[in-house]
């Protein structure tokens, strides 16, 4: 008996990839044999609106990107998973209860060579609840330079929620310190020392027990930023990026998350890497956009295939036995990067992608080249550039992902 099995794509104002997602997926024409049934898939957006809590969902499993900014989701997403069962990515309440801050601390316990970093009280308070008399009550007056000194020169003083570059400021004395504290008002505040200087800045790109490591320049324009780069990381390198982005989105339960690294002597320090809603769009990817798509249909397929359960818990107590381990730290990685793997069941995803999606590279290697997906690049470049920049970029970004194909065209079959 054929059964269908539903993916909800639960969007704000993502173009792109949904769009390439949902073409995609059509021309896979997927019947796929699994556990004794043949599976078929549909797609459909999630519309915001009243339900009864009582009342069951249609989908197998939800792709989501709105629920840590927009409530109404996320409460809805808490609900599917815990009434229906059914698997979302991202986990919404390690998302909602994570601040950049737990993550330094968690993997600084894990052994990370996260920058040291430390947390300022907030500079000013609203008169509201009783934050006032418990500051002059308990709040205790310390000495900026020497929290400063603490991590020491220069450092970055940033909000320990962080997120889109937000009141980021580096500083290199003291009197920077106090000026970019003095303007920081409610916020609490990390320092974190620089990695000043470094080498090499990545991001991994995890989507489920996938990830892909890419080149980026912080100091580029916005298109510029994720470089068309190859080799920039030996094999170590590249293995150990791999293991801290599957690693720290196993530990929270993520599906879909980067991570942040700079490389000084030789060692990739991690500075951020609770981005629950990760650089997505053409404008930004542009050469690794396929990937992003071609992963997001492979691991929500699966998920939708097997039904995947939520994790409800994320069960951290493994990961700190191996921390107290006496062992080296790429000893450690090396092993919490099976429990990631095993978090993700990633051996039965090897299969099942090895299995029944075979035909994926070379569907989206077609559909990448079609004018469809031409017209959806310039729906999303449309939406960010000026009128006149229009043409010019879309041309950009087809041009980009024309070269991915080229580079693309031996893995399926074609001639370059
Ligand atoms: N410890 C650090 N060393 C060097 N550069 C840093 C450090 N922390 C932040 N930065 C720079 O500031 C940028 C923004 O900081 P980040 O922690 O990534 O904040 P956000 O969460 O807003 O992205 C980083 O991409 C990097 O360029
Ligand atoms: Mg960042």
């Amino acid at each position: 008996m054929p059964q269908t099995r539903q993916i909800g794509l639960s969007l704000g104002a993502d173009i792109c990839w949904p769009a390439c997602f949902e073409e995609i997926l059509t021309q896979l024409k997927l019947d796929i044999p699994v556990n004794g049934d043949r599976l078929r898939f549909e797609t459909e957006r999630v519309t915001i609106e009243p339900y009864n809590l009582q009342k069951p969902v249609k989908y197998d499993m939800v792709l989501d990107r709105i629920s840590h900014w927009f409530p109404m989701t996320r409460e809805w997403v808490k609900k599917i998973m815990v009434m229906d069962g059914v698997y979302v990515l991202n986990n919404p309440w390690t998302i909602q209860s994570a601040e950049k801050h737990t993550t330094y601390a968690a993997m600084m316990r894990l052994g990370f060579p996260v920058p040291e970093t430390a947390i300022l009280p907030a500079k000013e308070y609203k008169d509201e609840w009783d934050n006032l008399v418990t500051m002059r009550r308990y709040g205790k007056l310390f000495s900026l330079e020497k929290a400063g000194d603490s991590v020491g020169w220069p450092h970055f003083i940033k909000p320990y929620d962080g997120g889109a570059w937000r009141g980021v400021t580096r500083v290199k004395d003291p009197a920077a310190l106090q000026a970019a504290y003095n303007d920081s008002g409610t916020q609490i505040m990390h320092l974190q020392k620089a990695v000043d200087p470094y080498d090499i800045f990545v991001r991994g790109l995890g989507i489920g027990p996938q990830v892909n490591i890419m080149k980026y320049n912080p100091t580029a324009p916005l298109h510029a930023r994720y470089e068309v780069a190859f080799n920039f990381l030996d094999a170590e390198g590249w293995r150990t990026m791999t293991r801290y982005t599957r690693v720290i989105n196993a530990f929270f339960c993520w599906d879909y998350n980067s991570c942040e690294a700079l490389r000084q002597d030789g060692i990739l320090h991690p500075i951020d890497f609770a981005n629950a809603c990760p650089d997505s769009q053409v404008t930004s990817l542009h050469f690794h956009f396929p990937w992003v798509v071609k992963s997001l249909l492979r691991w929500s397929l699966f998920c939708a295939a097997y039904k995947r359960k939520p994790n409800l818990n994320p069960n951290w107590a493994p990961y700190l036995a191996i921390a107290d381990e006496d062992i080296s730290f790429p000893e450690k990685l090396e092993k919490y990067d099976a429990l990631a793997r095993a978090h993700f069941d990633s051996d039965r995803f090897e299969e099942f992608s090895e299995t029944h999606l075979k035909h994926l590279d070379e569907v989206a290697w077609e559909f990448f080249g079609t004018e469809r997906c031409r017209e959806i690049f310039r729906e999303k470049v449309a939406a960010l550039f000026p009128k006149h920049e229009i043409d010019e970029f879309t041309d950009h970004y087809f041009g980009l992902v024309q070269f991915w194909r080229k580079t693309e065209a031996e893995r399926v079959g074609r001639a370059s």
